[in-house]
């Protein structure tokens, strides 16, 4: 594997692959990997000839600058782990090289950025706009690779290639989970014993969800959701929406016709955690 820290080197490189026809596959990550960031490597490397995946933490999509300080950074694991998948090229860049001066650009993602993430985490998927067209500039891969652990993530990030009329193809991926259901996040690392015991009510809830929608309807769903988790001291819901799958925009009655996602935020002590489940797809 090759380590690359410079735009100009990696774009030069990947240049001279696509002159030849070959196919790259881009994985974009703030690094601390651990098996759902593996995935995406795995299925870039089955269907691309090189993988380039991406390790920076990326301060503009930071809202909360203790979240960022606190943010883990665990850069020669990283390295291990890659290697031992056959990734091909890592690209670490510095804080300087990707933003030599202030970037000011705003975009406009509909309703996909207005609600749930983007309502609660103000600036963040401009910050995620920002740093991922810049690194999709640098790199211009064919397919990129995005896990739906961060379900509006994916949203923002389809209608970005739009805006930006690139032609990439974003490739969602499913949620890797650890054995009791919690969904993998970089973030995990940080929580207490405690904490991390408490956490699997947060996926278990979702799970059992899916059947308690077949006595109750949406709103009275939602209400359960909420209620179970926020009755577990560790746990606070910070929300919980049921939302249209590519709309992102909220649902009021089961629909089947329609693709249905619940999408939840909660707070453990100071950290965050995200999850999604699918209703109906
Ligand atoms: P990061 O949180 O490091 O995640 C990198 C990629 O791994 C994202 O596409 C994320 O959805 C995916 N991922 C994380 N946990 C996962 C899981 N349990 N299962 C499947 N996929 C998972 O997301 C970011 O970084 C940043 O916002 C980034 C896109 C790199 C821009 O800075």
């Amino acid at each position: 594997m090759e380590i690359v820290d410079s735009r100009n080197v990696l774009q030069s490189i990947v240049k001279e692959f696509r002159l030849q026809g070959v196919s790259v596959g881009f994985v974009p990550t703030m690094g601390a990997l651990h098996e759902g960031h593996l995935s995406l490597i795995r299925r870039s490397n089955k269907e691309n000839e090189i993988t380039i995946v991406s390790i920076f933490v990326n301060p503009t999509q930071f809202n909360d600058q203790d979240d960022y300080k606190r943010y883990p950074r665990i850069i020669s694991d990283d390295i291990e782990k890659l290697k031992s998948i056959n990734c091909d090229f890592l690209f670490t860049p510095s804080k300087e090289e990707m933003y030599p001066e202030e970037d000011k650009r705003e975009f406009d993602f509909g309703n996909t950025d207005k609600v749930m993430e983007g309502a609660h985490r103000p600036g963040h998927f401009r910050g995620v706009a920002l740093i991922v067209s810049k690194l999709f500039e640098i790199v211009s891969p064919h397919k990129a690779y995005f896990g739906e652990k961060d379900f509006q993530q994916v949203a923002v990030i389809k209608h970005l290639t739009k805006l930006l009329d690139l032609d990439i193809e974003i490739v969602p991926c499913p949620i890797i989970r650890e054995k009791d259901g919690l969904a993998m996040s970089s973030r995990n690392i940080l929580l207490s014993e405690d904490q991390r015991k408490n956490v699997s009510l947060i996926s278990k809830t979702l799970f059992e969800s899916v059947n308690m929608m077949k006595l109750l309807n949406l709103i009275e769903t939602k209400e359960w959701v909420m209620r179970k988790i926020n009755e577990n001291p560790f746990l606070k819901v910070e929300y919980f929406e049921i939302v249209d799958s590519e709309t992102l925009e909220s649902v009021i009655e089961w629909t089947q016709s329609q693709n249905i996602t619940g999408c939840i935020a909660v707070h453990v002590g100071n950290i965050r955690l995200i999850d999604n489940i699918r209703f109906y797809s």
